[in-house]
């Protein structure tokens, strides 16, 4: 559904024509193919794996890569504007999307040589394979550094042992990027990134997560067991793995944080289109100021929320630092997300309640969005760290 405010061309910034295609072009493709899905693949906890099919043939699934490696050779704010408008639709296409892109394929692109360029970015950014990020474990979430899986290296392959836990597309990726301890004295310096294939010895799947919302998005444990991995699937060197983890946060905050924006601008656009229709006190719902001065705060703040995530990506394109926008962006917009849903279901009262409606939905969508990639508190303390102490 589109309205009517700014929120598609916000003062100060305009879209490119280049922009503005892929949202029509994304807009087109969710509303029209993922929106009417949306509550089954949610109710039955199913992965929508025609929906990750048509992102890769519509050329999606390698947005901002050049095209030498399947990419489509876009900028960050396409992206952030894809990942809205599938967010807005269907939150599991979102983030199925954003793991895929930016916390696996984007990390390739970054660390990786031209052979595991070749080998690992192309296939996934032409959506023959899928990605999945794999930094948490049970012991450890925030503190990322504390991770024990271990990598030992011995000879030209690396033999890993442990567990990786809150894996978004689980069992349905083909390509994961594990990040696992050589040295557990050296904390986070003893870390490598690696890239393991589905399929390799002694890697199987744990307990696959019952979850309060994106339900349709695989999430699950991953074992390993004496794995052997080969030393060319390490991004980086030994010791990089820390960064490589940071670094690829930073771009995947842009993305939790889009995906914010479009759950929230999603359950806002169904309040408008209810608030017209629904007849209380003898006027429609929309001409209660108490139902005004709600819908013009949502708007307000998904709109400066909005705004935050596109600058964090004008300086990711712009090669400047963007941690700290990045942390900011998602920081706001995931609260936003959880406000505004809170008060959409307000605003159906007993129909908001219900499954009828997809504000539900919405509202147990946005929940992740001050969790994953970081959490709200986190978030405070990567920007406490750029504003604060100068790092
Ligand atoms: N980019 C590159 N390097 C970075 C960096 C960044 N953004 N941030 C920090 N670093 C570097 C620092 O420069 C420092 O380098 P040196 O060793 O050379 O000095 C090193 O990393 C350590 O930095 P800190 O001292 O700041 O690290 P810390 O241990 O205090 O941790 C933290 C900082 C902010 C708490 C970090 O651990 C963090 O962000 N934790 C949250 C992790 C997280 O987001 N987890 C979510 C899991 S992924 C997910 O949700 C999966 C999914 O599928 C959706």
């Amino acid at each position: 559904m589109i309205t009517t405010t700014l929120k598609d061309q916000p003062i100060g910034f305009a879209l490119t024509e280049e922009q503005r295609l892929i949202q029509e072009t994304v807009r087109e493709i969710a509303q029209k193919e993922f929106a009417p899905r949306a509550a089954e693949v949610d109710k039955n906890h199913r992965f929508p794996r025609e929906n990750f099919e048509l992102l890769a043939a519509s050329d999606l699934c390698g947005m901002f890569f050049p095209e030498e490696y399947g990419g489509a050779g876009l900028d960050h704010v396409c992206y952030a504007i894809a990942v809205e408008e599938l967010a807005k639709a269907c939150a599991t296409t979102s983030v199925l999307y954003s793991a895929h892109v930016s916390l696996t394929a984007a990390p390739v692109y970054s660390w990786g040589n031209e052979e595991q360029k070749k080998n690992f970015l192309a296939p996934m950014a032409r959506g023959e394979k899928l990605g999945a990020f794999a930094l948490s474990e049970p012991g450890s979430g925030s503190d990322s550094a504390a991770a024990r899986c271990k990598a030992i290296l011995k000879g030209d392959h690396f033999i890993v042992n442990g567990v990786k836990n809150w894996i978004t597309n689980g069992i349905e990726a083909d390509y994961y990027l594990v990040i696992a301890q050589t040295d557990s004295a050296l904390r986070h310096r003893g870390l490598v990134a690696l890239m393991i294939e589905k399929g390799s010895p002694g890697f199987t799947f744990g307990k696959l997560e019952d979850k309060l919302g994106i339900r349709g998005s695989s999430t699950c444990q991953i074992i390993f067991e004496d794995t052997p991995v080969p030393v060319s699937n390490m991004l980086g060197g030994i010791g990089d793995g820390f960064k490589v983890a940071m670094s690829t946060l930073d771009g995947g905050r842009i993305g939790i944080a889009s995906q914010a924006v479009g759950i929230a601008q999603g359950a806002l656009d169904h309040s408008y289109k209810y608030a017209k229709e629904r007849v209380a006190f003898g006027v429609t719902l929309n001409q209660l100021q108490a139902i005004q001065f709600m819908m013009v705060e949502m708007q307000t703040e998904i709109d400066a929320a909005r705004l935050l995530t596109y600058q964090a990506s004008v300086a990711q394109d712009r090669g400047q630092p963007f941690t700290q926008e990045a942390a900011m962006a998602k920081l706001y917009a995931a609260e936003v997300a959880m406000r505004s849903t809170v008060k959409c279901v307000q605003i159906f009262g007993g129909y908001g309640y219900v499954t009828d409606y997809p504000v539900e939905r919405h509202m147990r969508d946005a929940k992740i969005t001050e969790i994953y990639e970081g959490t709200s508190e986190i978030q405070r303390i990567v920007i406490a760290n750029r504003l604060l102490k100068g790092q």
